[in-house]
């Protein structure tokens, strides 16, 4: 989707061949790391030649899916995705802070609908989401006094290429052999669950992102202003998340595969005890 008439954007990439097809569409380019601190730095001070010191908008897209069972993550590769979803999020807030006070700009946090159900095999990914919310909430309150504002996505399912990043595999003695299917199911989840062509969800969450703030009656009673919930399945999470969580767990544990997998290693331990 090309830029929208009347706005300036200032895309980042950190693949050059991405960069290039960025700005045939139209968009300034600047090439950013979001986990490399001189990257950061770098790509703060070009943006602010293009912009002259005021950004209006920063939008923290990177990310990395992560689906690996719990008991089967490797920490270094858990850490990498906190970088990726978490940490590059609060070193880009504090690097772009100055030009975002100066134009009472606004920051859009990608979140996703994990951050609050069970997503099976997805504990990291959720759990790095999750904490982008509890991080957006209190930062919202922190930047106030100066009228920046921070809104989040709690995305649902969207066509993008999540699902082609490298898959993690079962490792030999997981013991979670006996679902191998189901895993491999659920590493491409998101592109086969009501996924949302990429450019709908993108025009609405810029039109959201330039309405003004002030909270209609019913935005007031039944959401937290500026919390963006979009996507394949994002209305029916809303819903039952604002039923209450037993809901989201409820319906989570037939989505899931539950009582299908509960049947499966049910049968292997049954097996392994007559062994
Ligand atoms: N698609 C969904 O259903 C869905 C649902 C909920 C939330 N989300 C969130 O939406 C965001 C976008 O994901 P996507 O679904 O569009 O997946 P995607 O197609 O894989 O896009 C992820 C993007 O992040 C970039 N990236 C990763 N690490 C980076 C780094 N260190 N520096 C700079 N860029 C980096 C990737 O660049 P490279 O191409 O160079 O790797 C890629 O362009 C993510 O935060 C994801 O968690 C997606």
């Amino acid at each position: 989707m090309g830029p929208r008439p009347g706005l300036h954007v200032i895309a980042t990439a950190r693949r050059p061949e991405v960069l290039a097809e960025l700005a045939e569409l139209g968009m300034s380019t600047v090439a950013l790391d979001v986990t490399d601190a001189e990257s950061i730095k770098k790509c703060h001070d070009e943006v602010a030649k293009i912009n002259g010191g005021k950004l209006d908008i920063l939008v923290n897209n990177a990310g990395r899916t992560h689906t690996h069972p719990a008991l089967d993550i490797s920490l270094p590769d858990v850490r990498a995705t906190f970088e990726t979803n978490v940490f590059s999020i609060m070193a880009m807030v504090q690097a772009f802070i100055d030009q975002l006070i100066a134009a009472r700009g606004l920051i859009i946090n990608i979140s996703s609908l994990s951050s609050i159900g069970p997503y099976l095999f997805g504990s990291v990914y959720c759990a790095s989401k999750a904490a982008v919310c509890a991080y957006s909430r209190t930062l919202r309150l922190e930047l106030a006094p100066f009228g920046v504002r921070v809104m989040v996505s709690m995305t649902g399912t969207v066509r993008s290429n999540t699902a082609s990043q490298g898959h993690r595999v079962l490792p030999e003695g997981s013991l979670y052999r006996r679902v191998k299917h189901i895993f491999e199911w659920r590493l491409v989840f998101s592109q086969n669950s009501s996924t949302m062509d990429t450019a709908t969800f993108a025009r609405k969450l810029v039109a959201d992102s330039l309405r003004s703030e002030t909270p209609g009656w019913l935005r007031s009673v039944f959401g937290r202003p500026d919390w963006f919930w979009y996507g394949g399945l994002a209305r029916s999470a809303w819903f039952g998340h604002t039923l209450g969580e037993w809901v989201v767990d409820a319906v989570s544990w037939n989505k899931f595969r539950m009582p299908e997998i509960m049947k499966l290693i049910g049968e292997d331990a049954a097996q392994k005890k007559r062994l």
